[in-house]
């Protein structure tokens, strides 16, 4: 606990109130202000959380002024160079990267789960095939707590970690499976022999007329882009997460709820709305039209924005942007396509926004959906399935967070209050007598 405190006072006269303040191992302190409406009848007022911490969490480590972040207390740059998605998904899961022994037994425990019950390719069927991606895993990862009885006891630690490796180990295969599907290309089943990424990239590529051996280097980036994308502290469909297994209901539903929530383009959707706008630009002219656009994004009347830039915690560069950069050099080179030309349109508007006061003043940096999209075009992915791989590899961070939360003995269901400015009490007026 702590001694410092944070006091209240009430121009009205009302009595003033002491509050604990509360440390975090690192980052800012946190005014503990749950005695609020109980000791003064007020509510805190902050829409969007700008200031609000909804919880304490041990898992991912933001400090947006310095463009840090920590998985864990370990660097991304490091795990993202040193590591690969699985050894992640244990660290964030239970808390360290695994031990050889805990490897050993980890690995084939998600590679044997990556099939999905047969019924679930019906389940496909409903939708037109050029439904978007988004759509079909919104409907497939909820539907999963219909095909799993056997584990959607939020409260039984076992059931939990049960959808937790069910979760992680069929992500791929239902991506792989609404791409198949939206190509009319029968599906691949996972094999395995492969690594997670390898497995993905094969089930997405592959054809029972031929076969995909996958590109060590295209391999290795497509498993950066996993970790990059694991988790990031209480962002929306994390918070949406949370806050939809606080009511009880089974992981599958509340990861269901993530995914909806990621689909919007100002969160996951991201990626997608950004090689879009490039794909725009370059259209209409490519560098020589930047100008034009930054113009567009920086007018308040015009609904543009620069897509993958900016970002509510991260003031500074966000690591996972320089690292997926560095990623879209070794994938374009490795397919010599140096010379991208939407790669050198990406890199001279970002030159130009960072030369910017509009963008400096207000700390606009590119993000990790700046160039997630360029490199995962260059791979063969499908814009439209991008924020779908960005769900993919969220689900890990999703499912700690929501371990995370069921695991405090204090947590309650999520039930904010909210100021009201609605009408006040009236009576309902005849039908005859309404003016
Ligand atoms: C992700 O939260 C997370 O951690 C999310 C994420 C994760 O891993 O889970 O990191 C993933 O969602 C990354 C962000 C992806 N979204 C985009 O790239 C969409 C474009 N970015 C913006 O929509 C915006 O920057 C947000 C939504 C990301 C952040 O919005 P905030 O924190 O609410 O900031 P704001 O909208 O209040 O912006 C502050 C100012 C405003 O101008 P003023 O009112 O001060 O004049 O900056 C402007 C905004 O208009 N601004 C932009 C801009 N982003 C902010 N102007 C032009 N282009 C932009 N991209």
């Amino acid at each position: 606990m702590t001694d410092r405190t944070a006091t209240v006072t009430f121009s009205d006269g009302s009595p003033s109130i002491v509050f604990p303040v509360l440390p975090g191992t690192i980052g800012p302190d946190v005014i503990d202000i749950r005695a609020l409406y109980g000791k003064t009848g007020k509510f805190t007022y902050d829409p969007g959380f700008l200031s609000t911490a909804s919880c304490s969490s041990a898992i991912t480590y933001i400090d947006g002024d310095k463009g840090e972040l920590l998985y864990r207390g370990y660097p991304i740059e490091e795990l993202a160079t040193r590591s690969d998605y699985l050894e992640v998904c244990h660290l964030l899961l239970y808390g360290d990267l695994p031990t050889a022994d805990q490897k050993a037994r980890f690995y084939p425990l998600v590679t044997r789960h990556t099939m999905v019950n047969e019924q679930m390719q019906f389940f496909l069927r409903g939708f037109r095939r050029d439904a978007h991606p988004m759509a079909v895993m919104t409907g497939l990862v909820g539907a999963m707590s219909a095909f799993y009885p056997d584990s959607i006891n939020l409260q039984d630690a076992h059931q939990r970690d049960i959808s937790a490796i069910r979760l992680i180990a069929k992500m791929p295969t239902l991506v792989a499976m609404a791409y198949k599907y939206s190509v009319g290309q029968p599906y691949m089943y996972p094999r395995n022999d492969q690594s997670y990424a390898a497995n993905f990239m094969r089930m997405m590529f592959a054809t029972p007329c031929e076969d995909y051996k996958p590109n060590d280097v295209l391999v290795r980036a497509m498993d950066r882009i996993f970790i990059l994308h694991a988790d990031h502290e209480q962002n929306a469909s994390t918070s949406t997460v949370r806050m939809c297994a606080s009511s009880g209901t089974n992981p599958f539903a509340a990861i269901a709820a993530g995914v909806a929530c990621l689909w919007g383009p100002a969160h996951g959707g991201a990626n997608e709305a950004c090689l879009n706008m490039l794909y725009d630009i370059q259209r209409q002219g490519g560098v020589a039209k930047i100008g034009e656009f930054i113009a567009k994004a920086k007018d308040k009347n015009s609904s543009v924005k620069l897509m993958g830039f900016g970002h509510r915690v991260y003031k500074n560069y966000d690591p996972r942007a320089k690292l997926m950069r560095e990623t879209c050099y070794e994938v374009l080179g490795e397919l010599g396509l140096g010379d991208d030309p939407l790669f050198k349109l990406a890199m001279a508007l970002e030159k130009i926004a960072l030369e910017d006061d509009y963008f400096v003043s207000r700390k606009l940096y590119p993000n990790v959906d700046y160039y997630s999209g360029i490199v995962q075009k260059a791979i063969g992915i499908p814009v439209q399935l991008f924020t779908a791989i960005f769900a993919l590899a969220r689900t890990v961070g999703w499912i700690a967070q929501l371990n995370e939360m069921v695991s405090d003995p204090e947590y309650k269901i999520g039930r904010p209050r909210q100021l009201y400015t609605g009408a006040t009490r009236r009576e309902v007026v005849p039908l005859a007598q309404r003016g």
